[in-house]
């Protein structure tokens, strides 16, 4: 009978499935439609902005995680502890930003290889740097972000994207500003032990 079962089907039924293989079932670049009473151009164009600040902030996170293991010299602690912060912070960042664009019916970046072809920050070399170029190089990659993001958040305003203007200006926008408050008065030259 053909439709029998063996009597070794029990514990075929519990064996994993695993090796399987087939296509994309949304390819990146390509956009879904959800009922969420945006027009498709517009929930388009807030995709593809996003899916270039979450390559930003994937990488700015991954900088200050970098930094956090490499920095050296007699503010280690501190700073071995305020990147770990912003770390966590731009982590949830990167998240905010993705499911965004998921919600939006577009694919989201999310693979090394193809964030750092898509980043617009600098790559930094392998090694350990000083910690006034860490904190600078940390700067710049904040800057960039800030400007793309606020420029992203005019955009979402004026197609009618407002969650997705809100994103950008609520967190990416205000969360980098404070980042930068709190590095770049690590490099601000004051004296330490006696005044000027
Ligand atoms: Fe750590």
């Amino acid at each position: 009978m053909a439709n029998q079962k063996s009597p070794g089907s029990a514990v075929d039924r519990a064996r994993p499935i695993d090796h399987q293989k087939a296509h994309e079932i949304q390819a990146y670049g390509h956009m879904i439609h959800r009922p969420i009473a945006l027009s498709e151009s517009a929930a388009q164009q807030s995709v593809e902005n996003l899916n270039q600040v979450l390559a930003d902030t994937i990488t700015l996170r991954d900088l200050y995680k970098k930094h956090h293991w490499q920095t050296a010299g007699p503010t280690f602690h501190q700073l071995h502890l305020l990147f770990d912060a912003h770390y966590e912070e731009q982590n949830e960042l990167v998240d905010m930003i993705a499911e965004r664009i998921q919600m939006l019916g577009g694919v989201t970046i999310a693979m090394a290889p193809d964030v750092a072809e898509t980043t617009i920050i600098p790559r930094a070399p392998k090694g350990r740097e000083e910690v006034p170029v860490q904190v600078s190089r940390l700067l710049h990659a904040h800057e960039i972000v800030l400007e793309e993001a606020r420029s992203m958040a005019r955009q979402a305003a004026a197609s009618g994207d407002d969650g997705t203007n809100d994103l950008l200006v609520s967190d990416v926008v205000r969360g980098n500003e404070k980042q930068v408050w709190f590095l770049s008065e690590h490099v601000v030259d004051v004296p330490l032990v006696r005044a000027d």
